[in-house]
């Protein structure tokens, strides 16, 4: 099988899915995807947007905004129509799965060149989606809604209000630091916001993170999603949106074309779990990927985990073996979700952009990283990476 290797990746600043205070609420999804296809060409001259085999681009619930975002996003940035595009929708690992989906075509030899990435913007997705009723009847309509399965993992994981109110201090505070360093402008793409008074602006850094993060404050927060709940809208990623893409090619096209590289994607892993505890679904889909790999959770050296709420991430890593509270020394090294915020479709793709050039520029010692996430209904997506 042939080698798939991250060749580069790109990615919009998150805005707030706000209808008043978004910086985006004037821009369509498309818009910002659209952006970022034309940096990553733009970026990479010597990759001609004809030599691509196809686009797979993740997203979670834009179908109903517009039908194929992937593809008429494409055609929006005026790349070829010989070059196809594909949505691929699972939920929040909608764009690993599309990284999954091209990697696995590279490595079988069907095509050389993948355009990957992933789209969302939560403020502008269908209201009251229809739900199966026998997945209703079976779960329950609230119980399977995003912030009641973070209740219920706080609750069977015992994991204390201290403890998530610590993990979104240090998500915000490695974030703050992250963008006040520039590291997030080696994936950051520039584009054209509007401020709370309507001004136009080059938006350039993402809007949720809160350098100025106060532990008091946030011990006073109400709960956000029922009245004696935990989860406050601190330890939960806020609506977003944004989009990223990224290039993976053949190793031995890389070469050919002079493109340079840091990882190759090893291999990746589903694992599905019971909906209503969605959030720790990445604990089954990392130990398998470990087990098929012969690997174990102490030989990754750098883990990008998406955080949808504080208490399933902190239930994850506990249950891999990463450790108790944050800070920790190898997990989402430049904040996650909590500060970054969790466009649903992107954030799959976009923790493989920022393991990548964590690998790149924080950690050129590490060998092994790991992205992985949860999803809506019980998926959960795991890649592995390794440096070349
Ligand atoms: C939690 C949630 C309901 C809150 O939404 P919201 O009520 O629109 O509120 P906001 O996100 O604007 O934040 C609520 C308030 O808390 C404040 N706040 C948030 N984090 C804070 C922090 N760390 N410290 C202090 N205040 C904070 C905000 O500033 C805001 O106050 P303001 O309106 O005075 O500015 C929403 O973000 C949500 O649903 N998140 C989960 C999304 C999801 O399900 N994703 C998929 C995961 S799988």
């Amino acid at each position: 099988m042939k080698e798939v290797v991250l060749v580069d990746g790109v990615r919009s600043p998150n805005g707030r899915a706000h209808a008043e205070k978004g910086w985006f609420r004037n821009r369509m999804p498309d818009e910002l995807l659209v952006a970022c296809y034309h940096a990553l060409f733009a970026r990479n001259p010597q990759v001609k947007p004809e030599m691509v085999e196809a686009a797979y681009i993740g997203t979670a619930n834009q179908g109903g905004v517009t039908n194929d975002m992937g593809r008429l996003a494409w055609l929006a940035a005026g790349l070829p129509e010989s070059v196809a595009a594909n949505s691929i929708c699972q939920q929040c690992p909608s764009g690993m799965s599309a990284t999954e989906h091209a990697a696995r075509a590279i490595m079988c030899g069907e095509g050389d060149i993948y355009v990957v990435g992933g789209v969302e913007d939560m403020g502008k997705m269908p209201k009251g989606m229809y739900l199966p009723k026998a997945v209703a009847d079976k779960y329950g309509e609230w119980d399977l809604q995003m912030g009641p399965t973070a209740e219920k993992v706080a609750a069977m994981w015992n994991v204390s209000v201290e403890d998530m109110n610590l993990f979104a201090y240090w998500s915000n505070k490695n974030a703050a630091a992250a963008r006040d360093a520039g590291k997030f402008s080696h994936e950051i793409v520039p584009i054209e916001g509007h401020d709370l008074d309507g001004k136009p602006f080059m938006v350039d850094s993402d809007q949720w993170i809160r350098g100025d993060i106060n532990l008091e404050a946030m011990a006073k927060m109400k709960p956000a999603f029922k009245p004696d709940g935990v989860i406050t809208a601190a330890m939960s990623s806020p609506l977003t949106c944004g989009a990223c893409a990224m290039i993976l090619m053949s190793r031995e096209k890389a070469d050919e074309l002079g493109c340079s590289y840091t990882i190759k994607y090893v291999g990746g892993a589903m694992a599905g779990n019971e909906p209503t505890i969605m959030g720790v679904g990445p604990i089954a889909a990392v130990q398998k990927l470990l087990a098929r790999t012969g690997l174990t959770i102490d030989d990754i050296d750098v883990v990008e985990l998406n955080e949808a709420f504080a208490s399933q991430s902190l239930a994850v890593i506990r249950e891999l073996g990463l450790g108790q509270n944050a800070p920790f020394d190898k997990v989402n090294l430049w904040g996650g979700a909590l500060a970054l915020g969790h466009p649903l479709g992107q954030s799959g793709a976009r923790i493989i952009i920022t393991l990548n050039n964590i690998m790149k520029y924080e950690r050129p010692d590490a060998k092994l990283g790991l992205a992985t996430l949860c999803g809506g209904f019980g998926n959960a997506n795991a890649t592995l990476w390794q440096r070349v």
